[in-house]
């Protein structure tokens, strides 16, 4: 294990056990400070216990710590904290361990089948913001669970069902779009989604001969009619063309196999529903049938209805989600399931939950969450939109973020050909984009502003790309002897802004692991931020081409390497490029 913090934390339990007369484990807390690399503060709560004074226990503490091999002399400072500074030659020693292509990361120490839920757009629609942002957190997770050694499976839970679907279908059939074979004709009508969706709603409003047509076209859907099926099939097929064509650009690693549509559990909702009743679990509300799960109430106190099945006999969104969870379950064999869905979504998410315990599918072996997001907002504080009004595009989206980072790359660079300028300016725009949504924390709204995500300074992809590429370019700069030499072992750390960056490299393990188990890719962001900072500071302080010593040189050389992978592993991780020279 490289990383020191855990060391200690490990060695300063032993120790305090040790001074317990019952020997139970306590938490040592050890936490980095600003007084020392470290500082262990469960002296104060083991001499509550004990019934004695903070100071002595940590002297004692410190007395029966055994972290020589680790740590400076440990100081006891205030009412009884210990403060540890580390060795340079033990930071420089377990630097070893970040040599790997997991860059010192441990593997989880129990590998879980995740299920991880996300993106999720609705057929016949533009994808919105809310699905940007749950396409990109999910996919954050996706590859930082499945890093770990988790088995990840990916479920694209498409909105490809329901009653908006006759009238899409009448819509199409007006449009006299029905011939399955002239995909190129339905591309161009139906790409724009959202125009298609409401010319459809519109004359659902105002047609009565449309509308009566479009309730006989459900019907007819949801009993299996082969024609209403293959016209139904065509709008599917146009969706997720477009929205497999989104992900390809957004660089995210969902693919045509994860689509799993509220449809696909069409053939077994009767069953999910007889067995529901026959654990008891529905009552019949109006007509409709419903679950009450414990804990869930309206504004008065009335217990909330999960509404399964409907008055006309039609299932729902919950009866889908339902059939989903006990699919996830029982035959993906889930032990972890991840719902990246926002925020509004909550009490729907957690009452279906709720059922799903009552059904038993899920127990306390198994973890459900709600990963939830908060929303994206415009510059002026309203809901991100267009300044039309519109639901803002995906695809022009993109383009946006690309064409503003080409012009940031074109005015720094001279050297790259016209395809490195342009596959760059992807991975600037792309990256910029996806760490301003990762790197505020999920829950809260934020705010979508083009300047401040592609700034070159702060908490920004394009700083930490830039910085990464700067350290290929020393690298690529160096002396042939000197990069060949400069591997781990070459490391000799004696000054400050060394070890402040070799202590901020030992991090990664930590910064990775919390983001996955919290579900928290803005801790893996504010992480690999302070290394960046860790590796500025460092490099104003620290000469590398220039050092004379040739022993220093190699050292500090083997220190960029070391923090151009792990930059270039963290921000992989979130599903961003960095590339070597931009
Ligand atoms: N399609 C839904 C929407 O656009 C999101 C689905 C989220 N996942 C789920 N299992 N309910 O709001």
């Amino acid at each position: 294990m490289a990383d020191p913090l855990a060391l200690i934390s490990e060695r300063a339990a032993t120790a305090m056990a040790a001074l317990d007369p019952d020997g139970a484990p306590h938490d040592p807390v050890v936490r980095p400070s600003q007084h020392a690399d470290a500082q262990v503060n469960g002296a104060l709560a083991l001499a509550k216990r004990l019934g004695r004074s903070p100071r002595d226990v940590a002297g004692d503490l410190v007395a029966a710590l055994d972290v020589d091999d680790l740590c400076l002399t440990p100081e006891v400072a205030g009412p009884g904290f210990i403060n540890l500074t580390l060795r340079d030659d033990a930071l420089a020693g377990l630097l070893g361990d970040l040599t790997s292509d997991r860059c010192g990361v441990r593997p989880a120490a129990e590998p879980h089948t995740v299920v991880v839920d996300y993106s999720a757009p609705n057929v016949a629609k533009e994808m919105h913001v809310g699905h940007l942002r749950s396409t990109i957190i999910g996919d954050a997770l996706a590859r930082t669970l499945a890093f770990l050694g988790h088995h990840v499976i990916r479920q694209n839970h498409l909105g490809d069902w329901g009653t908006p679907f006759g009238m899409l279908v009448e819509h199409l059939v007006d449009s006299g779009l029905t011939d399955g074979d002239a995909a190129g004709t339905h591309a161009a009508a139906v790409s724009d989604l959202n125009a298609f969706y409401k010319a459809a709603r519109a004359r659902f409003d105002t047609d009565p001969e449309f509308a009566e047509r479009s309730r006989a076209r459900v019907v007819a859907l949801q009993a299996g009619d082969p024609d209403s099926r293959r016209l139904w099939r065509i709008l599917v097929e146009v969706s997720t063309t477009y929205f497999s064509d989104a992900y390809d650009r957004l660089e995210v690693s969902l693919t045509d196999g994860d689509y799993a549509g509220e449809s696909t559990y069409n053939d077994v909702l009767d069953d999910v529903v007889a067995e529901l009743e026959a654990k008891g679990l529905l009552v019949t509300d109006d007509g409709a049938l419903c679950a009450f799960p414990p804990g869930f109430e309206g504004r008065e106190g009335e217990p909330l209805p999960l509404i399964v099945r409907k008055a006309d006999g039609g299932y729902g969104y919950a009866a889908t989600d339902l059939a989903a969870l006990r699919h996830r379950v029982r035959d993906l064999g889930a032990t972890e399931l991840l719902y990246v869905v926002g925020a509004p979504q909550h009490d729907h998410l957690e009452m279906v939950f709720a059922v799903g315990r009552q059904a038993g599918w899920v127990d306390d072996t198994i973890d459900v969450e709600h990963v939830a997001f908060g929303s994206v907002l415009g510059e002026d504080g309203k809901m991100f939109r267009t300044r039309a009004g519109d639901t803002v595009k995906l695809a022009e989206l993109v383009d946006e973020a690309v064409g503003r980072a080409r012009t940031l790359v074109e005015a720094k660079s001279n050297d790259l050909t016209d395809d490195e300028v342009t596959d760059v300016a992807t991975a600037i725009g792309l990256g910029a984009v996806k760490y301003a949504d990762l790197s505020s924390d999920r829950v809260k709204d934020y705010v979508f502003a083009w300047d401040r995500m592609l700034a070159l300074t702060g908490n920004t992809a394009p700083y930490l790309q830039y910085a990464h590429a700067r350290m290929c370019s020393i690298l690529a700069k160096a002396d042939p002897d000197d990069a060949a030499s400069a591997t781990v072992d070459a490391v000799r750390i004696t000054e400050a802004a060394e070890h402040d960056l070799a202590l901020a490299l030992l991090g990664f393990d930590a910064a990775v692991h919390a983001c996955a188990d919290r579900r928290v890719p803005h801790r893996l962001c504010t992480y690999l931020y302070e290394l960046a900072s860790a590796y500025t500071t460092f490099y104003e302080a620290c000469p590398v081409l220039r050092a004379d010593d040739p022993v220093v040189r190699r050292s500090r050389l083997a220190l960029c390497r070391l923090t151009a992978s792990v930059l270039a592993c963290g921000l992989d991780l979130l599903g961003i490029r960095a590339p070597t020279r931009v």
